[in-house]
């Protein structure tokens, strides 16, 4: 907390480091409420800062200082400055030896940055700038040093871990042993971890491509062991993808993960020591479900990437910040691209970013990759920093090939190993090694809001003659007023009548990649024998609005035949969009509600086609959600937006009840689990069968989900039956599967998470009351990121329906929860504040409410910089 308005920090100010920290050995006592940290830094003038010798600043909160020496003379308290934020210390020779003693608490905290308990085990949080709540240090990803730790623990603390190797251990008398670590890569304060703590591991072997032997282990608590096989997996496999698609072998001959139940994020890629989230992590057939163990392996595979892609060569300042995320981002969806079905995980990357990244470029924190300024850099972990930031990155691989993607990133990391740089040197290394230019391109980095792609053509029948006309534009966003034009790759193809794709020049080539870069464009197509139909954006090859008038009748060519799986999905959902529309514009003007029979045989048809991935039918199938919708929308009426889709589901539910009873059947068959590609597909479109069989709560579809919920074998067709008996039927029937699998889970972290967030998210059970009642319950824990997550976070991104309630009592209720979390946990707090910051977009009686809601946010007393940012900037 601070005493007055945080400082607003801007990229432009950027200086290099006065000194440079050579090495730092770090010693920790470990005591919950007084743990005592000695450090000694070698400290060098930094040759390309300047001249003279400026004092030493180093950053540092909420600590206890002990001493300070230089060379082994200890200093006197008026022989340097301690403030609130740090510690000033005169300097008068290029070189020394630096020695500093504090304490901390790591019990008392609850921040979840630095070093806190969780559950009994310490453990380390430090980016972006938790170090400085650890010791005394120059705090900035730009100071690279080589760190040696020593760990001193009571016995009963068996397992004592940092980065690197182990290079010592013993015992010291008094019930204490201790051990040692060194870490041969210099690396920012960022990546340094340690844990403490009474846990098992799993151990495993890696043989990278050059022969190296690595040892590969993964530490729980004692009652999760039998959950670490699929993260193992993932592992090994992520591994061997690094080397294969980017020619990046592992450097140290450990690599190591934790899962730690109290965590703000999904995990962290400190060297050699991977610390995650236990929701991130652990899995067990029958405790998770097909999207827990899909998230697994790609945030293992992200954490993993990152050692390359983050550690080795990192991030000048936290401005860069998508220099590593957007990247590795990037890395990691497309390994779970080649691990799965690529088409269903781009179809589902996309949703996700149209969604919530779109929503974050269109409101009040709405900031480029590269972001320009910050009060909080703990606020700019977003969508934009990373999805947005990988989907840059996917636009170079685009426009450069993959072959010339490679050769930019063996030259980025050959030329930058060990450096900590800037996207620009990112840029600049994949424009060297291909002789190309991306100036233009460079601004997807420095403007922020969402491009719009407006998109006709003209077909000239006697000439043979297809022209397209692209015009671009960008909304304003804080602080940009006016946007330069964006240098977009356009992928598309042209169809005929008949659903074949016609060839776009005598080559016979039927895709290509169009640049935009100008205003407005137009490209023409020659020899094109008829009228085609324009399959743009495929794979959503920028991350930009389309906008282009498709008949629906073109909608569903495109729907049944496009080459480009994307793009069928895609072609679904704007028939979809445009029924739910009109929907919405009736309950408006009180017109009877009726669906579109375009939408209803469009869907029907989908069921029956079964050559396609049943994975890819199931996204087909699912209705844009309340949230896409609300996205998508002028203005956002939540009333009309909840009645619109209900309307619709319910009506596709009734009509395709015989289809989905076949499917559902059809996919109802016990294999044993596996979580593969295949076997995913089959249940996923079998619960969504399900899920919308129930919708009709006839007896009939009820009975499925009570058989199922009776008799599965796996946590993913568990939860299927148990949401859907929760948010359809009556309530004894819902009330009676919520407590048998309560009481057969209650000791099972992960899965009471999922049982929680089952019941907050329900449009039908999930009401405020309800909600309230949870967080009542002995598995809330208003100090554990998940379970807040599980129940608040839950209800108000999750729950449309009762979130939105005309009375205004789910902003409330939100505001009211923020204010106290901001007390334990100013990052959840401002995260979870989000939902509240969007009011403008709402109609005008929500909007008051919940602009009234943040104002008692404000007006609530001291705020963290982190809430303080977010809320007096969504004010605004
Ligand atoms: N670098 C981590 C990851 O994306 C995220 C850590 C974020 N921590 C934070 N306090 N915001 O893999
Ligand atoms: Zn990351």
């Amino acid at each position: 907390m601070r005493d007055a308005q945080p400082r607003t920090v801007y990229l432009k100010d950027y200086r290099k480091p006065d000194y440079l920290v050579d090495s730092t050995r770090l010693r920790f006592e470990l005591e919950p409420n007084s743990t005592v940290v000695t450090s000694s830094l070698e400290i060098r003038r930094n040759p390309a800062a300047g001249e003279g010798l400026p004092p030493l600043r180093l950053d540092g909160v909420n600590l206890e200082l002990v001493s300070v020496g230089i060379d082994g003379v200890a200093l006197g308290v008026d022989e340097y400055t301690c403030h609130d934020e740090g510690l000033i210390i005169p300097v008068h020779r290029g070189a020394f030896t630096l020695e500093i003693c504090n304490r901390i608490d790591p019990e008392g905290n609850t921040s979840l940055e630095g070093l806190y308990l969780s559950n009994g085990m310490y453990c380390t949080q430090c980016e972006a700038e938790g170090f400085r709540k650890i010791t005394y240090y120059p705090d900035r990803p730009d100071v690279m040093s080589k760190f040696t730790t020593t760990i001193v623990a009571p016995r009963d603390y068996p397992v004592l871990l940092s980065n690197g190797n182990e290079i010592a251990r013993g015992e010291i008398e008094g019930d204490r042993h201790f051990v040692t670590w060194e870490d041969p890569f210099a690396k920012p304060a960022y990546l340094f971890a340690l844990v403490a703590g009474r846990l098992e591991k799993v151990e495993d072997q890696f043989t990278t491509m050059s022969g190296r032997k690595v040892t590969l282990q993964i530490f729980t608590e004692p009652k999760n062991i039998g959950k670490c096989e699929h993260a193992m997996h993932s592992l090994k496999a992520a591994m061997r993808w690094d080397e294969e698609v980017y020619g990046r072998e592992y450097d140290l001959d450990i690599f190591m993960i934790v899962a730690v139940d109290h965590f703000n994020m999904g995990a962290m890629e400190n060297k050699g020591l991977n610390i995650f989230n236990s929701a991130c992590v652990l899995a067990s057939p029958e405790t998770a479900t097909d999207a827990a163990f899909q998230r697994i392996e790609s945030i293992v595979a992200h954490e993993y990437f990152h050692n390359w892609s983050g550690n080795r060569v990192t991030c000048r300042d936290w401005f860069q910040l998508s220099l590593k995320e957007g990247f590795t981002v990037f890395r990691d969806a497309e390994f779970s691209a080649d691990m799965n079905s690529r088409a269903v995980k781009r179809i589902e990357d996309v949703s996700m970013l149209r969604t919530t990244q779109f929503a974050e470029d269109a409101g009040p924190m709405s900031h480029p990759v590269r972001p320009d300024s910050y009060m909080e850099i703990s606020n700019f972990y977003t969508l934009t920093v990373y999805e947005k930031g990988a989907e840059v990155v996917r636009m170079i691989h685009t426009l450069l090939g993959e072959e010339g993607f490679r050769r930019g990133s063996d030259l980025y990391f050959e030329r930058h190993d060990g450096c900590a740089v800037t996207c620009e040197d990112f840029v600049a290394a994949m424009e060297d090694a291909n002789g190309v230019d991306l100036k233009q391109f460079r601004r997807w980095y420095s403007q922020a809001g969402t491009p719009l792609l407006e998109i006709s053509d003209d077909y000239d029948s006697a000439g043979e003659r297809y022209t397209l006309s692209v015009r671009q534009s960008c909304p304003a966003t804080p602080g940009q007023p006016e946007k330069k034009p964006f240098h977009i790759p356009l992928k598309l193809g042209l169809l005929a009548g008949d659903g074949s794709e016609l060839a776009l020049d005598t080559d016979g080539t039927r895709e290509t990649v169009l640049e935009i870069t100008e205003a407005e464009q137009a490209f023409v197509f020659e020899g094109i024998p008829e009228r085609p139909l324009p399959s743009l954006l495929r794979g959503f090859s920028a991350p930009v609005r389309v906008r282009y008038d498709y008949t629906p009748a073109q909608l569903r060519l495109l729907m049944r035949a496009d080459s480009d799986a994307f793009n069928r999905w895609d072609a679904g959902q704007r028939l979809a969009f445009r029924a739910l529309a009109q929907l919405q514009q009736d309950f408006r003007a009180g017109v009877e509600l009726q669906l579109q029979p375009e939408l209803m045989e469009a869907y029907r048809s989908i069921l029956q086609q079964e050559d396609l991935d049943p994975a890819l039918v199931a996204e087909m199938l699912t209705l844009p959600s309340a949230q896409t919708l609300a996205e998508e929308a002028e203005v956002i009426d939540a009333e009309a937006i909840i009645a619109a889709r209900n309307f619709a589901e319910q009506n596709l539910a009734e009509a395709l009840f015989e289809d989905l009873l076949e499917t559902f059947r059809r996919l109802d068959h016990d294999k044993p689990y596996r979580p593969l590609a295949d076997d995913i597909a089959e249940r996923r479109l079998k619960n969504t069968a399900l899920a919308y069989l129930c919708v009709t709560e006839k007896e009939e579809a009820l009975q499925l989900a009570d058989t199922q919920f009776a008799s599965a074998t796996n946590m993913t067709d568990s939860a299927a039956a148990l949401a859907a008996l929760v948010n359809r039927g009556d309530d004894q029937r819902a009330q009676a599967a919520l407590q048998s699998f309560y009481e057969r889970w209650k000791e099972d972290d992960q899965v009471v998470e999922l049982w929680l967030a089952v019941q907050s998210s329900s449009p039908k059970r999930g009401s405020l009351e309800a909600v309230r009642a949870l967080m009542a319950h002995p598995a809330f824990e208003l100090t554990n990121p998940n379970r807040v997550r599980s129940v608040i976070g839950a209800f108000s991104n999750r729950n449309f329906l009762q979130f939105h309630q005309p009375d205004g009592s789910g902003f409330r209720f939100l505001a009211e929860q923020v204010i106290a979390l901001d007390k334990l946990n100013p990052q959840i707090a401002a995260r979870l504040v989000t939902p509240i910051t969007r009011w403008k977009k709402y109609c005008q009686g929500q909007q008051e409410m919940m602009h009234a809601a943040l104002q008692s946010v404000m007006d609530s007393g001291q705020l963290s910089a982190d809430l303080y940012e977010v809320v007096s900037k969504s004010l605004k």
